[in-house]
């Protein structure tokens, strides 16, 4: 039924441009993200989020990969001028690289680029039917971070945010000001 496939394999195209299947990671292993990072860069198309205190300013401490496949993940954010420690429980999807979790509604995280230095995270959240979406650089070290950054640009570029809305937050992270 000629009718029926195209509606389908439109449905499929929206999904995949929706979700941003086309960046998920085809060899992704949870176990490449476990343990501690440093949050370097926060972008957003709506800038707002990413600034001080703003709902999406965080600076990832560590991931923890849970028995059942999902991950906590640790960060601080900053509430009333004082930094708060909490955690996440980012829970998988059939697809790996992944995850979703509720914070103002459903987000969805993909981990678009791994190595042993850095890791970029996008965050999608469907808020009102307007897609936000958070783009995150972190790296094991700051120097070590810094080698994702021509990829992280790029990853920005093609979520369509403007490289004035790259927030540099890792001067403002918790250790930095206790230092
Ligand atoms: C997640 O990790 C934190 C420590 O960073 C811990 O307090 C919490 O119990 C963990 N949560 C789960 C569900 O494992």
């Amino acid at each position: 039924i000629p009718g029926r496939h195209s509606r389908g394999m439109k449905l499929l195209l929206l999904l995949s441009v929706g979700l941003g299947l086309a960046w998920t990671l085809q060899d992704f292993s949870p176990e490449q993200v476990i343990g501690s990072w440093e949050t370097l860069k926060l972008a957003s198309n709506d800038r707002s989020v990413v600034e001080e205190e703003g709902a999406y300013e965080c600076f990832m401490t560590g991931i923890a990969l849970l028995d059942n496949g999902n991950l906590n993940v640790s960060y601080f954010h900053r509430k009333d001028g004082k930094y708060v420690k909490e955690f996440y429980v980012a829970e998988k999807t059939d697809t790996p690289g992944r995850y979703t979790f509720e914070y103002h509604g459903k987000n969805y995280l993909t981990f678009v680029a791994v190595t042993e230095e850095f890791a970029i995270i996008d965050l999608e959240n469907q808020r009102d039917g307007e897609p936000l979406i958070v783009v995150e650089l972190h790296g094991r070290t700051q120097e070590e971070g810094k080698l994702g950054m021509a990829h992280y640009r790029r990853q920005t570029a093609r979520r369509g945010i403007l490289p004035s809305n790259i927030v540099d937050v890792f001067l403002k992270r918790p250790c930095a000001t206790q230092e």
